[in-house]
């Protein structure tokens, strides 16, 4: 394969695989993973912990808003033993703490915030500024990198994303029920996509993987072939 390096788009819906595939592609790229739900999170959790978050509510205004986002650094580090992606908040490690299912329950009505978005996206921008990434998200081939080569939307039956979660979380030994999994997953799709701030939608030029009925190799392989052929495409010119 070629040195010429890219920026790989991968959005879609909740819990569709979108992260194992990013780091599957990325380690065998050599490529740095960005995992832009997890900012979001990090955000949330921040939030969180200043108690702004209540009664299914925001509190707070857009000054205060912006004063508090100034206190939020967000950084990725890889974890030397098993070369995995982890969020930090303001220095501290927090990789497990925003995949509670708390953290779920807000973060969609956070990522709504104009302000929250402007900053997550510029920090994105910053980040993959020169290429050699895989990013997933919600917004990555519409709004944060809308001219990336490869563009990826992936989805999902809802009940199959629900079991796979399921499956993950109890793997973690975390006790959740599989209907507040589904409720969470419907929820969540339903207001990113409704949400007036680059809601999730298809990139026109995106290719659509619903994923239900593939293995975590079948899909892998695919989308290393679309990778491939774009790479490539400039050498068989
Ligand atoms: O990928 P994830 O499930 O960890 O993302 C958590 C939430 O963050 C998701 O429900 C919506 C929001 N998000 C977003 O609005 N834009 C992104 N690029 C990534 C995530």
């Amino acid at each position: 394969m070629s040195d010429k390096k890219i920026i790989i788009a991968i959005d879609g819906y909740s819990a569709c695989g979108k992260s194992t595939l990013a780091r599957a592609i990325a380690k065998h790229l050599g490529y740095i993973y960005i995992d832009t739900g997890a900012m979001y999170r990090a955000v949330t959790l921040f939030f969180l912990r200043k108690g702004l978050l209540i009664d299914q509510q925001i509190i707070s205004n857009a000054e205060k808003l912006n004063l508090i986002l100034d206190q939020i650094e967000i950084s990725m580090k890889i974890n030397q033993l098993d070369g995995k992606t982890e969020t930090y908040l303001n220095g501290e490690l927090v990789e497990k703490e925003i995949r509670s299912m708390e953290i779920s329950s807000w973060v969609s009505k956070v990522s709504e915030l104009q302000q929250v978005r402007t900053k997550l996206v510029s920090l994105q921008q910053q980040m993959g500024k020169n290429k050699g990434v895989v990013l997933d998200g919600r917004d990555i081939g519409t709004k944060v990198f809308p001219a990336a080569e490869v563009k990826l939307f992936l989805t999902a039956d809802q009940m199959v994303r629900a079991r796979r979660r399921e499956k993950e979380l109890l793997d973690e030994s975390v006790d959740v029920k599989l209907d507040e999994i589904l409720r969470n997953i419907t929820e969540r799709d339903r207001m990113d996509t409704e949400r007036k701030e680059s809601p999730l939608v298809r990139a026109a030029d995106a290719i659509v993987i619903d994923n239900s009925s593939l293995t975590k190799r079948e899909q892998f392989d695919a989308v290393l072939d679309i990778i491939e052929k774009v790479i490539n495409k400039d050498l068989n010119a």
